[in-house]
């Protein structure tokens, strides 16, 4: 639908509205502040030779249930990528308010084959299904084996700088502490998000329960 006359004045008069193609005219980029908050995905890999790596990355998500399949995307060619492709496995590591500081020491860019784990004084610990260890003081680790790494392109064909690494979850680690009822306590865990173009993050402390119209709950239920 397209505005004009009165209206499209009205609109233009309440809404910033820009092109990203053309610029944002704004004193930041606010697509980052907007698509927010951002889980972030603590990834760990190992390159060629065995060497462990660990990074922050908050275009992360999850985009399956059944089997699951997490990704994370890289926008340039990080020691991350580079291990990911050379091994075709990584691990996700849950970041918690605890470890936020850790979390942002592990961002640095550092020459590839520093361990960035060692670096944040975090104790690694080994993953029963893939190479890559898992953080130990995180309360969430899943073991991954990559399924696609798909370079980004733009409308017109060009490449972007991002590629996306997809992978399927094939391990899954719960510090039983954060298990109530067989339900991980979110909330208990205090997950950190990511939230702006500048250093904002936030903390996931409260939640709130809404079914879906025409659905009850979902059932506790063990295993499955
Ligand atoms: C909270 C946070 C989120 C980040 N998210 C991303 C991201 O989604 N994509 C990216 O390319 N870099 C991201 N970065 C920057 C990388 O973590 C950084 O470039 C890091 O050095 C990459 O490490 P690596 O080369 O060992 O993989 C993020 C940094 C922080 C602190």
């Amino acid at each position: 639908m397209t505005v004009t006359g009165e209206a499209a004045a009205q609109e233009a008069a309440a809404f910033h509205f820009y092109e990203p193609a053309k610029g944002h005219g704004l004193a930041f980029d606010p697509i980052k502040s907007i698509v927010a908050p951002r889980p972030i995905g603590w990834i760990s890999t190992v390159d060629a030779e065995g060497r462990v790596n660990l990074a922050p990355y908050s275009f992360f998500n999850a985009f399956s249930s059944r089997p699951p399949i997490i990704g994370f995307s890289n926008e340039r060619e990080s020691d991350s990528l580079a291990n990911a492709k050379a091994t075709g496995e990584f691990v996700f590591n849950l970041v918690t308010a605890r470890l936020a500081s850790a979390m942002n020491v592990t961002s640095e860019l550092v020459p590839r084959g520093v361990d960035e784990m060692a670096m944040a004084e975090l104790a690694p610990a080994p993953s029963r299904l893939v190479k890559p260890p898992r953080v130990a003081a995180s309360p969430a680790s899943f073991e991954c084996k990559v399924l696609e790494i798909k370079p980004l392109t733009a409308l017109d064909g060009t490449p972007t700088r991002a590629t996306l690494v997809l992978g399927q979850v094939i391990g899954v680690h719960i510090d039983k502490a954060y298990l109530k009822e067989g339900v991980f306590d979110t909330a208990a865990a205090q997950p950190l998000a990511r939230c702006g173009s500048l250093s904002d993050y936030a903390v996931v402390r409260e939640l709130f329960q809404m079914s879906r119209p025409g659905m009850a709950p979902p059932a506790r239920k063990a295993g499955g």
